[in-house]
């Protein structure tokens, strides 16, 4: 993407060896999401090279993301791409299909290529909260909270954060978090294993790059292999999963051997 359409989009982004950093871009707002940027992540994610191992997922001008841009729901912007009145009077099928395009940047982030990691700052709101739970790792500053609005705005979440967070806290407590729409900060989401490591915010960067050394020091093939055993390991049964394993080691002991010349 030019440097005009990343803006457009509200986005920025950048590659450094194996790491690829994208940025939400829109301080003065929050970060807030709308089209233009979901169908942005779009295009970085489906442009990525076979160099890179991790994606970096975070909010410029210290948050992560209020969520949806509210001025979205606003009647006086009918119109606008995504504009909640000018969707709803659609078709069904029209409204569904609509839907699934801003969550495609979404389900992209489980990508087994890479491993993609949410560098959560202040606010994960709404679909900020569903964008972290896109990605397969949360590292979160002591400032951090997590809030799943939409229900207080008499909406459902729907850019695929519902399954990740019932697999990371457990129906009941996912329940509780959408039902209530509270916040949930940064010391309860580690207790509940809705992120990984929570540091001090003046050591989140220096603690996303020892964790992004960690993701890429080892055999690429098998940390992307491994990625998608995992994923599908809940839907398995022990022995179809016993099966998937030893069949991702074919490649394994082939990729090894040649190593070995
Ligand atoms: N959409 C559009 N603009 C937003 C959003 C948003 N989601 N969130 C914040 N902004 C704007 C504010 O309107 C304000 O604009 P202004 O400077 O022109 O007045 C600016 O960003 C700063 O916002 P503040 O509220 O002043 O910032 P603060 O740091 O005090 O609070 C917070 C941050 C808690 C995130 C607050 O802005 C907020 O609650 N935002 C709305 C969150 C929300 O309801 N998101 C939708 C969730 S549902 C979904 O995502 C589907």
């Amino acid at each position: 993407m030019s440097p005009d359409e990343l803006t457009a989009a509200g986005l920025q982004y950048a590659v450094e060896g194996a790491v690829a950093t994208i940025t939400l871009n829109r301080p003065d707002v929050r970060n807030a999401q709308h089209p233009a940027m979901w169908a942005g992540l779009v295009r970085i994610l489906e442009g990525l090279g076979e160099e890179v191992r991790v994606v970096v997922v975070r909010g410029a001008g210290g948050t992560f993301s209020a969520g949806l841009d509210l001025g979205l729901l606003d009647p006086g912007r009918a119109g606008e791409a995504g504009s909640l009145v000018t969707t709803a009077r659609k078709a069904d099928a029209e409204i569904i299909d609509e839907i699934g395009t801003y969550q495609l940047p979404f389900a992209m982030l489980a990508d087994p290529r890479f491993v993609s990691v949410a560098v959560v700052e202040q606010h994960a709101i709404g679909a900020g909260f569903q964008l972290a739970l896109s990605c397969d790792l949360r590292i979160a500053a002591e400032d951090a909270r997590f809030c799943m609005k939409e229900p207080a705005l008499g909406l459902v979440p729907d850019l695929a954060g519902t399954k990740p967070l019932v697999e990371a806290v457990g129906y009941a407590r996912a329940l509780e978090i959408c039902a209530t729409a509270r916040m949930v900060p940064a010391a309860e989401a580690l207790s509940l294993g809705l992120v990984q490591q929570v540091v001090p915010a003046g050591e989140l960067d220096q603690a996303t790059v020892t964790l992004t050394d960690a993701l890429t020091a080892n055999f690429a093939g098998a940390v992307r292999a491994t990625k998608a055993l995992l994923q599908e390991a809940p839907r398995r049964t022990l022995d179809e999963q016993r099966l998937a394993e030893r069949t991702a080691q074919v490649g394994r002991f082939r990729e090894l051997v040649e190593l070995m010349g």
